[in-house]
């Protein structure tokens, strides 16, 4: 079938049989490789993306179920030469490692700052609570957080 969606602010179409999971359409014909596979089960948030604003995990979610949606995956969120102060907190407070998680948890980040611009630790540690990390330990991944919500806070004040 035809899909018609909105990815990272564009029109995008692709033809696809509509119980292909999201992950495997940004993936692939969409060509989006910032979004990871870890479980592939729902259950580690790796593969976190924004479906109309509400994080979901984009290995359960058909891309049947998808026309005239909008998307948003780490692509979306900046560029390697102009990082969103989400983005530039994880690099800078040691938010992120291997990388693996990293797509996911600022997803899931963003998704609470859009929500909640002054969240606090216990706040943080909820929003990222679907969200598994082998290597940091969450507390910089935290840190990292509360930074760029400042930060925000700070860019928005101006
Ligand atoms: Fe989707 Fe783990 S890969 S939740
Ligand atoms: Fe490695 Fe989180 S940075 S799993």
């Amino acid at each position: 079938m035809k899909i018609s969606l909105n990815v990272n602010g564009s029109p995008r179409e692709l033809d696809s049989a509509p119980l292909v999971r999201l992950l495997d359409a940004l993936r692939g014909p969409l060509g989006l490789t910032g979004t990871k596979e870890g479980c592939g089960e729902g259950e580690c948030g790796s593969c976190t993306v924004l479906l109309d604003g509400d994080p979901v995990n984009a290995c359960l979610v058909p891309i049947g179920q998808c026309e005239g949606r909008e998307i948003t995956t780490v692509e979306g969120l900046g560029k390697a030469s102009h990082l969103s102060p989400l983005q530039r907190c994880f690099i800078d407070e040691g938010g992120a490692q291997c990388g693996i998680c990293t797509p996911g948890m600022l997803i899931a980040a963003e998704a609470l700052l859009r929500q909640r611009p002054d969240p606090d630790e216990p706040a943080i540690r909820e929003a990222l609570a679907g969200n598994l990390c082998r290597c940091t330990g969450y507390q910089r991944i935290v840190e990292s957080v509360l930074s760029a919500a400042a930060l925000r806070r700070e860019g928005a004040a101006q």
